[in-house]
């Protein structure tokens, strides 16, 4: 049985949508985990994750290991006890700490994969859930927008606690998602921006007020294909997610670059403070615009179209 889930980018929004504000996100399918179950060689289940270097049974792997938690918590929540023995393999191409994902899409592909071999397959919205369980134990407070553009594979506009909302592009565009190697601490800086906002709450509902406007701007930009216009919107966001405290001089430097090598706009993805960055450019300007960012330091760039 096999499973995948792609990764992602957050479009538009991040931070101020763990504050009920809208964000968009989008699936990044160049980059993916995998998770693939057969019947166990002896009775006993076993892990698989060469990425992580991880060749495990589960009953030697602490119950909050973040697989052996997915596995224990699906199985739990079916009632199968004892469970049939299996070997799990699990492998992603995306990489870990930079805002691409990859902790939802690990779970994603392992809650579908092990729930078909179980012969009891999910819908996207019990998989989305239960998703959202499994990040809540990970992540402290997260709005939720990971798992869900993880789980439907398609672009969202996300409104936590608000049925999913899916979108697309009336013309598709063009970004480069550059990478600056340094790992994206999205705990700690949703754990500031809190700090910040329990301590000026009228301050920082303002920012997230107008991070909002600036999404809902950019879903009916993006709808009516006025690509060009988005760039502003990336820039602008940006300056605010700098006043939230999660940029960093790396992400400032290098979305400048991006701009100044001939981006229509860049901003920060994700959590920020390391992680991705992202750049709107037309098409014919990609490669020039990655190879400017990896010439800066970026560690590695994903030009993507979004339709
Ligand atoms: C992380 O991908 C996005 C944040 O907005 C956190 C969240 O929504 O849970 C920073």
């Amino acid at each position: 049985m096999k499973a995948s889930a792609p990764g992602k980018i957050i479009l538009f929004g991040e931070h101020a949508v763990v504050y009920g504000r809208p964000a968009l996100a989008v699936p990044v399918i160049q980059v993916h985990a995998d998770v693939e179950i057969a019947p166990s060689h002896d009775d006993r289940i076993w892990i698989d994750a060469p990425g992580i270097s991880l060749l495990s049974t589960l009953d030697a792997l602490p119950a909050e290991h973040p697989i052996a938690s997915i596995i224990h918590n699906l199985l739990s929540s079916f009632g199968i006890s004892p469970p049939p023995p299996f070997e799990i393999r699990i492998t992603s191409s995306i990489p870990v700490a930079s805002g691409l994902g990859s902790g939802a899409a690990v779970t994603v592909a392992i809650l579908r994969a092990l729930s078909a071999y179980l012969d009891r397959p999910l819908s996207n919205e019990q998989v989305n859930q239960f998703a959202y369980e499994i990040e809540k134990l990970h992540h402290g407070t997260p709005s939720g927008i990971d798992n869900t553009v993880v789980t439907y594979a398609q672009p969202v506009y996300f409104v936590r606690g608000q049925p999913v909302e899916t979108f697309r592009a009336g013309t598709p565009f063009t970004l480069v998602i550059a990478d600056t190697g340094i790992p994206a601490p999205t705990r700690e800086s949703v754990g500031d921006v809190r700090k910040l906002w329990e301590a000026d709450k009228d301050r920082y509902e303002k920012v997230f007020d107008e991070i909002g406007g600036i999404v809902e701007e950019a879903r009916e930009t993006i709808e009516k294909g006025k690509t060009k216009e988005l760039g502003r919107l990336m820039d602008a966001n940006h300056v605010l997610l700098q006043r939230l405290t999660v940029s960093s001089t790396e992400l400032d430097r290098l979305t400048e670059i991006a701009r100044k090598s001939g981006a229509d706009g860049a901003k920060l993805s994700g959590g920020g403070r390391g992680g991705n960055l992202i750049a709107l450019v037309e098409t014919d300007k990609a490669a020039q615009v990655s190879e400017s960012l990896l010439a800066a330091g970026a560690k590695r760039t994903i030009i993507t179209e979004i339709k």
